[in-house]
């Protein structure tokens, strides 16, 4: 399956792009085809039902990649209790179309210990444009973070309750995503 990974923060070392990069390898490894959407590396313009900017080459892009798509990982970090504002712009850019009948994985980078208030604004959006909600998603928070900055080694070890929640995440989102696409 192609999967695609929308990450929301215009942060150049994020750790909710972190998350995004890690996810994808462990989908990447199940036999996936992985494509990680970076919205800091790709910005967008800001959308306007006016339609200017609709023919703009990166939102053309997604726009593609997000049709093609078998299943979708939407990754942001938590602002104001909510998604950030470059994710929120990207998804106005979609609709229906890009998210029927897909199976959509939401994960968050909070300051605080947990960040569900994001991810249940996110699965409110996923159930707007007809996605179809994995019943897991995954919070990264506070201290955890530390294990998700760029170049940190203990990974692996360092962090194993982190881990078997991001593998477990992972893997029932892929299920879910074989299943509705009835592979
Ligand atoms: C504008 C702004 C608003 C934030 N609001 C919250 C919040 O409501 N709750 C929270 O736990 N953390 C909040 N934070 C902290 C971020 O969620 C935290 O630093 C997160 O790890 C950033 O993700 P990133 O590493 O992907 O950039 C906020 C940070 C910023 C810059």
């Amino acid at each position: 399956m192609k999967i695609i990974i929308l990450s929301g923060s215009n942060r150049k070392s994020a750790t909710s792009t972190r998350l995004a990069a890690i996810v994808g390898q462990l989908i990447s490894q199940k036999g996936h085809t992985i494509q990680l959407f970076d919205l800091f590396q790709t910005p967008l313009p800001f959308y306007s039902p006016d339609g200017v900017d609709q023919d703009h080459a990166s939102v053309q892009q997604l726009r593609q990649a997000m049709l093609q798509a078998d299943g979708i990982v939407l990754a942001s970090p938590e602002y104001h209790g909510s998604i950030s504002g470059v994710l929120k712009n990207a998804l106005d850019y979609l609709g229906q179309e890009h998210f029927r009948g897909k199976a959509v994985l939401s994960m968050s980078s909070s300051g605080g210990a947990v960040g569900t208030s994001s991810l249940l604004q996110l699965q409110a959006i996923v159930r707007n444009l007809h996605g179809i909600n994995s019943p897991e998603w995954i919070s990264i928070g506070g201290a955890q973070r530390s294990l998700l900055v760029e170049g940190y080694a203990g990974y692996e070890g360092g962090g194993q309750d982190i881990n078997d929640r991001i593998h477990r995440a992972a893997l029932s989102f892929i299920e879910l995503a074989a299943l509705v696409r009835g592979n």
